[in-house]
Parts: C-alpha cells; structure tokens; sequence
C-alpha cells in the first residue's frame, strides 16, 4: 500500500540537510540545520495533507481529521541527531508516519480517530545533555527548571528556543491531553533482528537513560615541578573512576554504562590536570537494577575521590524510568507482522525513544533491522526493502488500533 520510492526519496533528501565533511549528518536542536530540515518535513507533511503548525517549543505537528469524534492517535519521532549521526534515527519514523498517512489517503481510508504526525524536538539531547524536550512538552512533564539547562556555549534550552522564534514561557501550551494511543516506528540501532534474519520487530519495552555528570576538582600544578606523590591529579583520578564504571557493569547481564565525553581544564601539556568532568550514561530495562547500579558507581568513584584528595560532584542531568509497552498495540504489531509474513520476534529496547514520555497513554513501538546493528555513526544502514516492509506493518497497525 506504501510508496517505498517516495518514503526512500525523503529519506535521501533529508540525508542532505546537516551532512558533514566525515560523512555523517549533524543536526543539533534549535540551529539552523534543524529548523530547514524540519521546514522540508514540513512540506512533506503538506504533501500528504496534513494540516501543519510549530507548537510553542518547536514542535512540528501534522494532523488529520478523524471521521468520530475520539481522542487522536499519534505518530512520530525525531529529525535531529547526535553528531556526525546517521540518516536513519529518528528520521526514518517521522518520514514513515507521513507516508503512512499520505498512503491512506491516496487510497481514500478515513480513519476513526484524529491523527496527528509529530517531529518531535530534541529527542537526542545531544546539545544540552538533556534530550526528549518536545516530547516532554507533549506529555506534560517539562517543568520550567529543565529550560534552563545549557550547551557548550552556555546558552540555556529557554534562549535557544527565544533565538529560533518560539515561546518558552507558553511551553505549558505544548501538552495534548487528547491522545489514545502513540506509536513510533525507528530503526533498531542494535543486531537482534538481523540475528534472526528479520525485518521488522515488536518493541516490549524500553530502558531508561539516566544521564549523570562528574565533576572532579583537583588541583591544577606545574607538571615538572610537583613530586607525584603532591599531586592532586582531577583526570589521573577520573580514569581510575572510569575504568571501573565499565568493570562494575560488566557485571551485570543486561544493563550497559557509558562515558561519552571528558572535560579537561586547563588543558596544558605541562599542567597537572586541575578539574575534570565525564559524563555517565546508565541504562536497563528494569529500574531497580538501574538504581543498584548507579549505587556501585557512585560508591566506587567517591572512594577513589577520598583517596586521591580531590572532590567529586555528581549532576544529574536527566533520569527517565524504562517503559513498558502497551500490550494491546503489541498485539496490534504482532498480528501486523504476522499478515505481512514475517516472523514475529519481540525485544526490549537498550536505546532511549520520545515514546517513553508518554507512558501515561497506550505506547508502542517497531523496529526495523539495523544492518551490522550500527547506529550514531555515519554508517547506520537499513535496505529500502526492510523500510518498506516497516512502513506496511506500521499501515496495519495504525488501521488496527482505529478499530479499537
Ligand atoms: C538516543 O538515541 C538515546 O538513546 O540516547
Ligand atoms: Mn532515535
Ligand atoms: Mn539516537
């Protein structure tokens, strides 16, 4: 039912927009790249007949009638990325939802329920190191603090907003009250499909991030001068922690730990390194095995801190709890991929999707194979042929859970 060469198209032109010397796709929220890629997406959703408009946070939102008058179902995902990202994480979801709507069109189905196509904003939170900002807005859980965190440059979510024409201080106006279920199509980013040999996936669930800082402050010295037993080394104690961080959760059978990027100051080849900041990446699927899990490495990195004298400051930048999803969309996805003729693989989710913001209404989600599991990098893959078989299953199951 789907236009494959039309959703493939998108999907390519899209690809334009952001894409960088080293081959991968930058596309930051609230930059320049992010608002022309959202206005193409715009015209996408033109195209399909949607009715479009920005929501006060940068929200773009397409809908269409329902022939009842019932709560919506909605659609969607991200177009922004993680530096020198991929063409397919986030981008893939928005972009089938619309053809799925367009395709319904063309061959005149009316749904029941309203449907609403969302490009969320900021799902990655790649610049603020706090991510899912517009789905928040949606859902109703972003509070005025959460505004205030900052990029690089120091500039807070609320300015970034201000400069690109939206309205922090109506983000409250961002909440839809009136949705009966969400549903996400994304690419998998992990390898179990492609162990099966299959193209599309039932999503059980979601783990949750946790996002910490560490901050170490020690004590900045002349690197020739200072015995090294005199030394209050911030980065010589930051690796010990973060060496550890990766023993600790080797540990455990499921959960995983990060630490994607390392702050020094000053930064001299002949300076003692005086602070030091990492940040943490903490994910399972279960909560409490999370929680334990953060215990150990807070645990460990304040005892390293004690015996090397230097502080240790720990900033929680976002903590999301895993999600469980809907059985009754599971349901739906399942018997979708089974009409299709695939096999019916259902896994957990170990990366982190707007979807789990709206656990308050019916969630679910389907993954669609990620050749060599690759994702945030340049190399993410997934064949025009596993997108088309996605883009029906996601068709079916929209029509499904309209009926119910
Ligand atoms: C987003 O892709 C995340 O899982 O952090
Ligand atoms: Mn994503
Ligand atoms: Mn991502």
């Amino acid at each position: 039912m789907i236009n494959i060469d039309r959703l493939w198209n998108r999907i390519e032109r899209l690809a334009q927009i952001g894409k960088t010397d080293k081959g991968g796709i930058t596309r930051l929220s609230y930059t320049r790249e992010e608002s022309e890629a959202n206005e193409l997406v715009k015209r996408f959703m033109e195209e399909a007949g949607l009715n479009v408009y920005y929501d006060p946070v940068g929200n773009l939102i397409g809908t269409r009638s329902g022939t009842e008058e019932l709560p919506a179902i909605m659609l969607g995902s991200h177009i922004d990325t993680v530096p020198e990202g991929g063409k397919f994480d986030g981008s893939l979801g928005v972009l089938t939802a619309i053809e799925a709507v367009q395709s319904l069109r063309e061959h005149n189905i009316d749904c029941r329920h309203p449907i609403l196509v969302v490009s969320f904003k900021d799902e990655e939170g790649s610049r603020f190191g706090f991510g899912m900002i517009g789905s928040r807005a949606i859902a109703g859980t972003l509070t005025p603090a959460d505004l205030e965190h900052k990029d690089k440059q120091g500039i807070t979510i609320r300015e970034a907003m201000l400069q690109s024409g939206f309205e922090p201080d109506r983000f409250g106006e961002a909440k839809i009250n009136n949705i009966k279920a969400y549903l996400e199509l994304h690419i998998e980013q992990g390898k179990v499909l492609e162990s099966y040999n299959v193209a599309v996936g039932n999503v059980t669930g979601i783990a949750g991030p946790l996002w910490l800082k560490f901050k170490i402050h020690g004590e900045a010295e002349h690197a020739g001068a200072t015995p090294m037993g005199q030394r209050k080394d911030a980065l010589a104690a930051a690796s010990l922690m973060i060496s550890k961080i990766e023993k600790i959760t080797e540990q455990y059978q499921h959960a995983v730990a990060t630490v994607g990027s390392l702050y020094l100051e000053p930064g001299g080849i002949n300076v003692i390194p005086g602070y030091a900041e990492f940040t943490v990446d903490i994910r399972d699927i279960h909560e409490n095995i999370r929680n334990q899990l953060e215990q150990e490495i807070k645990e460990y990195s304040l005892q390293v801190a004690e015996e090397r004298d230097v502080e240790l400051e720990i900033e929680e930048l976002q903590r999301v709890a895993p999600l469980s999803c809907s059985d009754v969309i599971q349901e739906a996805i399942k018997e979708s991929i089974e009409e299709s003729g695939g096999q019916i693989i259902s896994l957990p989710s170990g990366a982190g999707h707007d979807a789990m913001q709206f656990r308050q209404i019916s969630t679910g989600m389907i993954f669609v194979r990620s050749q060599d599991g690759i994702s945030h990098n340049p190399k993410e893959y997934t064949s025009k042929d596993d997108v088309k078989q996605g883009a029906e299953v996601m068709v079916k199951t929209l029509l499904k859970l309209d009926q119910t």
